[in-house]
């Protein structure tokens, strides 16, 4: 099957008029999954020296974030290299940055607003703000301003042995190519304009493939923002019913549909540098809570009220751990959920058709995943849309839990278990949620809020250790 319009995330790419393709690959699999490509360039690539003077050519359509250029979404540049993780480049006669797995699935974590950053592989990508990204991406292309007179000389700048072949190719094909694919797909994403912003780590998940499969997403309201995930210890979630609502239990289909998600065409997809991805996060454990800030003891008498109150659907091996409950039941904000449709479902179940991998895992549920809690100080903010800072928070009763909040910021707050979510800092650097907002309700998940004070921080002493 073609797609029928370009790309689900960021711009076109006129890719698939050339020829050559040739990924940029890594040996270290850490560098693989923070800079390889898994085939995402194909519906989502923007040529390589377009993509690096945007910043600089129109800064006025940059957010206010603190940063230098792309990191102003979040995204993050290690000291030495020319793009930030989670960005990948394939060859096609030129160059295609498109996006991979670590673009939303590494994250960062401060001690203090003056300490350094640590980069965790696999946490969810609280920080970046992937719909921020895409609507600059737009902004730029829809700008008077993107012209090769104006991008040109930007580019000579920024490379110097960009050679005459390829000015006269960017010249007169591949900046007016992307400037009219780009502008067209701009409209498949005004459906956006319509729902609540995602801000920093969240993205609606399954919207964007109605519009891929050519449902009518004028004519559907539903919101499907979901907090973003990690990526840890796969190994033990194969068979479980896992995305946030349960709706697939193979681990292989959910990290195919993310790279379709992520830009992929089912013609492009990268299978083995994606089962080396696949391999790597099936056993990648979570890095562990700081000892020293885990008081041993509370902790141990915070085991007998998890093993109670909560190890049914979240420990491993747990009774109702990988099964989907009701929504009745878990009382959680029904947007999501709602926003996979049993239509939608059955497209899902034709991506790879007559592909070895044919997905058919898809299924529609009525309810969010009981998923297993390993390295849950790192899931923050929570619930499955992102509507609870803290843990601490989590085990209040709803109507006591913060009505709004900031997320985005990455100094971390050891005692209630999550990111500082208030104060100036937080404000400057995040995003302002409103639980009040459709697809942000904060309500539900009731368990352990009617505990004693001392119950409570027992309990979220030892869920640290988890
Ligand atoms: C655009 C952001 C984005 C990219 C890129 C992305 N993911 Fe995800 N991933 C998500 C979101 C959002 C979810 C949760 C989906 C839901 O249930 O709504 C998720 C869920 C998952 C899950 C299931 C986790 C669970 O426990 O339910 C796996 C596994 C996964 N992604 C792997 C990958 C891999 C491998 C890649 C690269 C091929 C990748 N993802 C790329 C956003 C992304
Ligand atoms: C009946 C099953 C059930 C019980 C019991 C239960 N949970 Fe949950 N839990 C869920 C479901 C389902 C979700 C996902 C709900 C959503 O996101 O809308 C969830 C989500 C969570 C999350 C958010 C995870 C994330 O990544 O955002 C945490 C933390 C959590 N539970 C902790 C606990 C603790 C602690 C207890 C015991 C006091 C507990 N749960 C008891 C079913 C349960």
């Amino acid at each position: 099957m073609r797609f029928r319009i370009a790309a689900l995330l960021a711009m076109p790419a006129a890719a698939q008029l050339f020829d050559s393709n040739n990924p940029e690959v890594h040996a270290a699999i850490e560098d693989h999954f923070k800079y390889g490509s898994i085939g995402a360039e194909d519906r989502a690539g923007v040529p390589l020296w377009i993509w690096k003077v945007l910043p600089d050519v129109f800064p006025q359509h940059l957010p206010s974030r603190p940063g230098n250029g792309y990191e102003k979404f979040g995204l993050i540049v290690e000291p030495g290299k020319s793009r930030p993780i989670g960005t990948s480049m394939r060859e096609r006669r030129i160059p295609f940055v498109g996006l991979n797995c670590a673009v939303c699935h590494t994250g960062t974590i401060r001690d203090s607003p003056d300490g350094p950053r640590r980069i965790v592989m696999g946490m969810p990508a609280h920080q970046f703000d992937l719909q921020t990204y895409q609507r600059f991406l737009f902004a730029c292309i829809r700008d008077p301003g993107f012209t090769p007179d104006r991008l040109l000389p930007a580019i000579e700048k920024a490379n110097p042995n960009f050679s005459l072949i390829d000015k006269v190719a960017y010249r007169f094909a591949v900046i007016p190519q992307t400037r009219d694919q780009g502008i067209e797909l701009a409209r498949t994403f005004s459906w956006t304009f319509a729902r609540p912003p995602t801000g920093p780590g969240r993205v609606d998940t399954f919207n964007p493939y109605k519009v891929l499969f050519g449902f009518d997403i004028e004519k559907d309201s539903s919101i499907g923002t979901a907090d973003l995930p990690p990526l840890f210890d796969q190994k033990s979630r194969e068979g479980l019913w896992l995305h946030w609502d349960g709706n697939n239990d193979s681990v292989s289909e959910r990290t195919k549909s993310a790279a379709i998600g992520a830009g992929a065409s089912e013609r492009s997809l990268d299978i083995p540098a994606m089962k080396r991805v696949e391999d790597w996060i099936w056993t990648l454990p979570p890095p562990a809570f700081p000892a020293a800030k885990i008081d041993s003891a509370r902790a141990a008498a915070g085991k007998p009220l998890y093993d109670r109150l909560c190890a049914d659907c979240h420990a491993s091996g747990g009774k109702r751990t990988g099964q989907t409950e009701p929504l009745e039941n878990i009382g959680t904000d029904p947007e999501r959920v709602n926003s996979f449709t049993a239509a939608l479902t059955e497209k899902m179940n034709t991506l790879g058709s007559g592909r070895p991998w044919k997905f058919t895992h898809f299924r529609k549920t009525n309810g969010y995943a009981n998923m297993p809690l390993s390295g849950v100080w790192l899931r923050a903010p929570y619930l499955h849309n992102g509507s609870v800072p803290t843990l601490r928070d989590l085990l209040e009763k709803p109507e006591n839990r913060p009505r709004k909040f900031h997320r985005g910021h990455d100094v971390y707050d050891y005692a209630a278990v999550g990111f500082v979510s208030s104060g100036a800092d937080a404000e400057r650097e995040g995003f302002l949620v409103d639980t009040g907002r459709r697809g942000n309700g904060n309500q539900g998940h009731v368990y352990g809020t009617d505990l004693k004070a001392a119950e409570k921080a027992a309990l979220l002493e030892y869920l640290k250790t988890l």
